[in-house]
């Protein structure tokens, strides 16, 4: 039985299932859906809308759908379109009271609602998958950091800088990620649950009360924009993509750092693979799907962004694919923090190999240079002298490709 059979009857084309049911993504939303359903039916007895002996009956049948699913004993059906349908067919099969749980709510607040819990959530546990990942940063740099080694500018050798404040660069970078989480996190708590369709409903329901029992911060202030706004899905895969963007720069960096040009770093084996050809490869496959899995995470949100893009209010079956890029979006940068904090737990610093390089004495070109601006030396003829074939060269000039000169006898 569909939710709308009343008016359509039961037939369905195969073409209509196949493209607009959303059980097989969103059954991951069970628990938040059976939970949105717990504060609505305590909300409605509360109201007089329901009598105690109703809600203690739709109440125990949550309780068994969410364990039937929970531990796969659950029947789905053809005619479960999603999780919301397929929650409430169940309950409505466990109890006759079932066909009131439905009272004032309509699967547009409803989805919204749900979404939201797990938005909060899935955040929560990335914001504790960032904290892992800061503190091996910290570990590795308080160990290593004084280490000195090249910092870079357009890839060319720059200044000296210390191994600590180049690793801690990547770890103030996330902790801005972190703060754009939890800012997104504010606007997410927001409880739709009591918009129904679009227009609220003329039952006397109470939005406040199912809003405080599902620990939601805040409640709707508009119905239509209650059902249709999907900001916080957006912002949530922006402060991932973020995330996913210097993700990839440490990814990018270990790539180089791990070549044997560079050999600043030796990847642990756990986290590097061979090549089938090759037998003296070690390929640096977390540190480059580190760097590759950004573009999949700026597809989700850029693939959402021209979805909302143009929608009329209020709810529209479009919203439907918020929900692949959203959980795909969650789980890949959960999957890389835990990658990327097991790579740097575990790779070794060639500090010897960093400290010859960080030795070339053309970093020391600033330096020089302020060295004679102390002495009076105005900076820009400080830079001009410095610069100078002459003195790159100790006398001589040499041709400009990155090495420094022979040493000259004096
Ligand atoms: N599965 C739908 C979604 O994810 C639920 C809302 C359906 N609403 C409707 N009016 N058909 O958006």
């Amino acid at each position: 039985m569909t939710l709308w059979q009343g008016r359509f009857g039961d037939d369905r084309s195969d073409e209509l299932k196949a493209l607009n049911d959303s059980l097989g993504f969103d059954v991951r939303l069970f628990r938040e859906d059976i939970a949105g359903s717990r504060a609505h039916v305590r909300m409605l007895g509360k109201s007089g809308l329901l009598d105690s002996s109703e809600v203690t009956s739709i109440l125990d049948a949550l309780d068994q759908v969410e364990s039937e699913i929970g531990e796969g004993s659950f029947e789905f059906r053809p005619e479960d379109e999603d999780i919301h349908t397929a929650v409430e067919r169940r309950v409505t099969e466990l109890t006759p009271a079932g066909a009131k749980l439905h009272t004032g709510r309509s699967r547009n607040d409803q989805v919204a609602t749900d979404l939201r819990l797990w938005v909060k959530s899935a955040i929560d546990s990335t914001l504790h998958l960032i904290i892992e990942l800061e503190k091996i940063i910290l570990r590795r740099a308080e160990a290593d950091g004084h280490a000195s080694l090249p910092g870079f500018t357009h890839l060319q050798r720059a200044q000296p800088v210390t191994l600590g404040r180049h690793l801690l660069a990547h770890g103030w970078a996330l902790s801005r990620d972190f703060d754009r989480l939890l800012d997104a996190r504010r606007r997410t708590d927001v409880s739709a649950l009591g918009a129904g369709a679009l227009a609220g409903s003329g039952l006397p329901l109470d939005p406040e009360v199912t809003a405080s029992e599902l620990g939601f911060d805040a409640v709707f202030d508009n119905t239509l924009d209650a059902v249709s706004d999907r900001d916080f899905v957006v912002e949530s895969m922006f402060a991932l993509s973020l995330l996913g963007v210097h993700l990839s720069r440490i990814g990018e960096e270990l790539v180089i750092w791990s070549s044997t040009e560079f050999g600043y770093v030796r990847l642990s084996e756990d986290y590097a693979t061979g090549s089938s050809m090759m037998p003296q490869k070690a390929n640096p496959d977390v540190a480059e799907l580190a760097r590759g899995k950004a573009g999949r995470l700026i597809g989700n949100l850029t693939g959402f962004l021209v979805t909302l893009k143009g929608l009329p209010l209020a709810y529209n079956k479009d919203l439907q694919e918020d929900k692949e890029p959203l959980f795909d979006s969650f789980d890949t940068i959960g999957l890389l923090l835990r990658a990327v904090a097991g790579m740097i737990e575990t790779l070794r610093f060639d500090i010897r190999r960093m400290a010859e390089a960080a030795n070339d004495e053309y970093l020391q070109a600033t330096a020089l240079a302020d060295w004679l601006v102390e002495r009076g030396v105005p900076f820009r003829e400080a830079h001009r002298i410095i610069a100078s074939p002459r003195a790159r060269s100790g006398g001589s000039s040499r041709p400009c490709d990155g090495r420094p000169p022979e040493k000259q006898a004096p």
